[in-house]
């Protein structure tokens, strides 16, 4: 059932590669360089759009969000289901939905496409379990196709939803021009690429993480600092540190750092940085250069070449535009795993949570 490993975490944090061809299959053509979402027919592109989700499906729609405003150019929000729901919302029929769900069951995420029906806004559905609640009561679903995940810590799902809102993101931009041709191409040609590459690269990130996992186990606190794309992976990241090996994690965007958390930092807290190559790279190291000034200790997931100066960098391959995540996303699942399996925690089962929270 395992598939030989240990526990299914870390079964469902190697399926990843698949879980990505699994999800493009069908709906990514190389020779026209187009995306088929057949799902949205009838649909055009959003006015707005509201992004409706919990956890880690509510992380995966924050880094969604970057990629439908600056490629489909539409207005997004991402908002968490129990705060949406008894909001006093502002929603009429140019409002479109796009409830986020590995388990479709979620009692705020069911509630929140309620309401939002009722008012005359459309629903798209981004689920995982086929004929679920969430996928019954949209409008229009899109499968993840992750297969079923047992695990109570979220891994491939998350990884599937950010492959779904990569192509929605890439659809829309298409459908509306305001993504040439020609970066379509260039997108749909480089996440083709990445099953192979992730493939690749599991074994030594494992490793990596093990050798990371031994040094830092001992801490009671963590902070996560990410900015841009790369802040609702330090959510996510925190969230799996904390609830699965119960050490407390802070998940924060690198330049809040300085309105507050920073009083935390001394040698015993320390930083899990996203560090890769993008524009706010500079940004981030001069954030991390604060915490070095407290003493604090950083580990960096980053790229090569890029001289970080932390106590321990963390390597891993650079790749197109905003699909470091897909390499990122693993990394920080892989560390989360081996420090909780190191002390000896109930991994799949971890204490006070259920897999679907169908209540509210
Ligand atoms: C975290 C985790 C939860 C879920 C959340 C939403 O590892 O599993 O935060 O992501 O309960 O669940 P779904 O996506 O089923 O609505």
């Amino acid at each position: 059932q395992k598939g030989g490993h240990k526990h299914f975490m870390i079964k469902e944090i190697f399926e990843q590669p698949k879980v990505i061809a699994d999800c493009l299959a069908g709906r990514v053509d190389l020779k026209t360089g187009t995306v088929r979402l057949p799902e949205l027919e009838g649909l055009t592109s959003p006015k707005r759009l509201h992004i409706v989700a919990c956890g880690t499906s509510f992380h995966a729609g924050l880094w969604g969000m970057n990629l439908l405003e600056s490629w489909a150019r539409i207005p997004v929000r991402v908002e968490i289901a129990s705060e949406f729901r008894y909001r006093d919302l502002l929603l009429d029929e140019d409002d479109v939905i796009l409830a986020i769900s590995q388990s479709g069951e979620t009692a705020d995420t069911l509630a929140g496409i309620r309401r939002a029906k009722q008012m005359g806004a459309s629903v798209i559905g981004l689920c995982n379990v086929v004929g679920s609640s969430v996928a019954r009561e949209s409008d229009h679903v899109i499968y993840t196709q992750a297969g079923p995940e047992i695990s109570v810590a979220s891994t491939k799902a998350m990884c599937s939803q950010l492959t779904a809102l990569y192509l929605l993101a890439l659809h829309w931009g298409a459908q509306k021009g305001t993504l040439s041709a020609e970066v379509t191409q260039q997108g749909i040609a480089a996440v083709h690429e990445l099953p192979g590459l992730l493939d690749a690269e599991l074994p030594a990130m494992r490793e990596r993480s093990k050798e990371l996992a031994r040094k830092y186990s001992g801490v009671s606190s963590f902070m996560y600092l990410g900015r841009g794309l790369n802040f609702p992976l330090a959510l996510e990241g925190a969230l799996k540190l904390k609830e699965i090996s119960y050490i407390h994690a802070e998940g924060y965007a690198s330049g809040e750092m300085k309105h507050g958390p920073i009083a935390l930092i001394e040698r015993d807290f320390p930083t899990f940085a996203l560090a890769m190559r993008d524009d706010l790279l500079p940004k981030v190291k001069s954030n991390l250069e604060e915490v070095q000034a407290r003493d604090g200790r950083i580990i960096a997931l980053t790229n090569p070449g890029l001289d970080m100066g932390v106590d321990d960098a963390w390597v891993i391959p650079e790749v197109w535009g905003p699909l470091s995540a897909f390499l990122a996303l693993p990394c920080l699942q892989l560390f989360a795993y081996e420090v909780a399996d190191y002390l000896g925690k109930d991994v799949d089962q971890p204490r006070n949570l259920a897999k679907s929270v169908t209540v509210e």
